[in-house]
């Protein structure tokens, strides 16, 4: 029997325009999507814009405009993006919604009814010109820690610092520039803590990657505290049941948003087979599948599974969670033009080459994904355009012409031939797990074998031997079976291609089953080019045109700070932090330290305890390099440490500093060494 997924991509939020980071997610479910959609299983993929907030009604007072014409006009870009990069959403709807604003209340309700919600007073900044309550984001002020100023209320980006907003020295709205007050409100939270135990069991049920389960685990450890679900009026939102002036909080209700852009289709298809209840029912047998950035795990994998369950609707099957997405090796920076917005992309570049080169890069971890700009444009042209397309360009007109487009009824090489299609399964396996760059690993080595055949064999020299005439139709006939079998497995990545493929072989569009049989004694049609190589000097063009300058006329950087952002350091979106001043860097204190002792930590996969002697005195630091280096290895080497990182209370005891190291992470991480001469205490310059 075929299964039921409903699929979703994060809410992108209806405050700013669709980038290349937004774009790594939905492809990466797009393809997981298309994948189950060809292997028959009923599939929906909803997404939808994150709309409200205090930062959605600021803006839509700036432009004059309602924020219900704002978000309707920020949709329609939305969609428009994402349609341009090919992502099959089913419905792309708003949590502006009516279908929103109804699941919200009778979760509201139902948490309600179970004593799952309780008031408290609570102080907080208030902007008595603008009128408004300050979210951490929206006030900022000197830390009070290192005193560097322009600090947000919630940390400090100089010294990591985090504190209340109440505690930032000469703290300003960044609406008004009014100093704010203290102001106490009443406030709605859900008793997230009683949901301890029920998400230490569901962050072990395989709900999670293994890496962000430990994550939770540690949160989990240190005990949750109650959610904070409410925001007081003025807010663009919608009010609690039972108030007037108290609103869900923004993160309240995205997420619920998933739930109504699915009701929202499910009406509009008005089909028996796809009905809400079978999908959200506390025990539906219907499978539902996040994805999301590894920033907004706490919501998905703690508040999401908790709220549902506490209003008797079924838990997520699976959270996907990915990286953010940096360009040649660094975050997506504005100034150097590598901050792509989709838009710009497509005025530019063919969305599949993006798709290709996500999916030739992702797999089921979490870690960021690099678009190294050079080998995007190699990759493209080699394995696609060099490997896959050409199997079909240089075969095909050979049976065109000398055979009216028909292939031969028997298989040449059927030992070759059944390399692929025992393929078939592991490959759907791959896509399945999440394993795109191993999929894609495997399809491109079936297409070098296919390319060998056909360089082997020389059908353009064969053809000019009468005797020979029969094999040139063998040969060539294979050649397309294999084109074929890379089409369909390569079809979840590239759908326009694969159309272009169907036509061009004559056939239906393709699905995994289709992997079962061969095209024997068919008819094919005229090849026509499928996909172009890329040119260096186009992406060029790209990162200049999407290239802002550092510097504006009077000298300063572009402000980012009075665009607050729900979550800010999210897919590499701000370019304020790009840089730090000189003075930033002298308070880094770096010095060298000999490795005494090095211990692995009892529950940590990850970590090794070092004792460092950084001259006149000893510390404790905990450090990620478990999987490069064997403890022992270790012990008596130089390294470098960062001496006045403040201790951090971690699960397995205080670390105290901070050692360098280089590398992607896992096994590929490389300790920072001194040459020989240097000694432990020296200060690194
Ligand atoms: O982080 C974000 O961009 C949010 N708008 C994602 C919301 S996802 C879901 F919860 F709605
Ligand atoms: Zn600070």
């Amino acid at each position: 029997m075929s299964r039921r997924i409903l699929v979703t991509s994060a809410l992108p939020n209806a405050n700013g325009p669709i980038h290349l980071g937004h774009m790594l997610e939905h492809v990466q479910t797009d393809i997981w999507v298309r994948f189950q959609r060809m292997r028959g299983n009923q599939t929906v993929y909803v997404c939808a814009d994150d709309t409200h907030g205090t930062a959605t009604m600021i803006k839509a007072e700036e432009e004059s405009v309602t924020p219900e014409v704002l978000v309707e006009g920020i949709r329609q870009l939305h969609i428009k993006d994402f349609q341009g990069f090919l992502i099959s959403h089913d419905n792309y709807h708003s949590t502006h919604s009516e279908e929103n604003q109804h699941f919200s209340s009778l979760i509201y309700n139902r948490l309600q009814e179970k004593g799952l919600i309780f008031t408290k007073e609570v102080e907080q900044l208030y902007d008595s010109e603008k009128g408004l309550f300050l979210a951490d984001r929206f006030v900022v002020g000197g830390c009070p820690k290192c005193k560097v100023e322009g600090q947000y209320g919630d940390n400090c980006e100089a010294c990591g610092a985090t504190y209340d907003a109440t505690d930032l020295i000469e703290p300003k709205s960044i609406y008004s520039g009014a100093t704010p007050e203290l102001r106490a409100s009443t406030h709605y939270f859900f008793d997230l803590a009683s949901y301890t135990q029920f998400l230490k069991d569901w962050t072990r049920t395989n709900a999670v990657q293994p890496e962000i389960a430990n994550k939770l685990s540690e949160w989990l450890d240190d005990g949750l505290r109650a959610w904070d679900i409410s925001r007081d009026a003025p807010y663009f939102g919608f009010t609690i049941p039972g108030t007037t002036d108290k609103y869900f909080y923004v993160w309240m209700d995205a997420p619920i948003g998933y739930m109504a852009s699915f009701q929202n289709y499910c009406n509009a298809q008005n089909d028996p087979n796809l009905q809400f209840d079978d999908f959200w029912k506390a025990d539906s047998s219907a499978e539902v599948h996040h994805f999301i950035g590894k920033d907004i795990v706490n919501f998905h994998a703690l508040f999401w599974p908790a709220v549902l369950d506490g209003a008797d609707f079924r838990t997520p099957t699976k959270v996907h969670a990915h990286g953010f997405v940096t360009v040649d090796g660094t975050k997506m920076s504005k100034s150097r033009g590598t901050f792509i917005l989709a838009e710009k992309y497509l005025e530019h570049l063919n969305p599949e080459y993006l798709r290709y080169y996500y999916a030739a890069k992702l797999n089921s971890s979490v870690d960021d994904l690099d678009i190294n700009l050079e080998d995007f444009v190699l990759r493209v042209n080699s394995d696609l355009v060099g490997k896959v397309i050409n199997i079909a360009s240089r075969t095909a007109g050979f049976l065109v012409k000398n055979f009216d487009g028909s292939m031969a009824a028997e298989v040449d090489d059927s030992e070759l031939m059944a390399k692929f299609s025992t393929q078939a399964e592991n490959i759907a396996g791959l896509y399945e797990d999440g394993e795109f760059s191993k999929a894609v690993r495997e399809i491109t080595g079936l297409a070098d074998l296919a390319n060998q055949y056909i360089a082997h064999h020389e059908p353009w020299a064969m053809v000019k031997n009468p005797e020979q005439h029969d094999k040139v139709q063998l040969v060539c006939s294979q050649a397309i079976n294999m084109f074929r079998f890379l089409a369909i497995f390569l079809k979840p990545i590239l759908p326009a291609t694969a159309e272009k493929a169907e036509e061009f072989l004559g056939v239906p569009p393709l699905t995994w089953a289709d992997c079962d049989h061969l095209l024997s004694g068919h008819k094919i049609n005229k090849f026509k080019p499928m996909l172009q190589r890329i040119e260096a000097k186009t992406v060029a063009q790209l990162v200049e045109a999407s290239a802002e300058p550092a510097e504006q006329a009077d000298g300063k950087k572009p402000a980012a700070k009075n665009k607050p952002q729900k979550s800010s350091k999210q897919k590499g979106d701000s370019s304020d932090s790009e840089y730090i001043d000189i003075n930033d860097f002298n308070k880094v204190s770096l010095k060298v330290a000999k490795i005494i002792s090095a211990e692995p930590v009892e529950g940590a996969d990850k970590l090794l305890q070092l004792t460092l002697d950084v001259g006149d005195h000893q510390r404790s630091v905990f450090s990620g390099i478990k999987e490069a280096y064997n403890p022992e290895d270790l012990v008596g080497r130089l390294t470098i440490v960062v001496v006045n990182l403040a201790p951090r209370k971690m699960r397995f005891g205080v670390s105290e500093g901070m050692v360098l190291a280089a590398g992607p992470g896992g096994a590929d991480i490389f300790l920072l060494s001194p040459d020989s001469g240097a000694t432990p205490g020296m200060d690194v310059k």
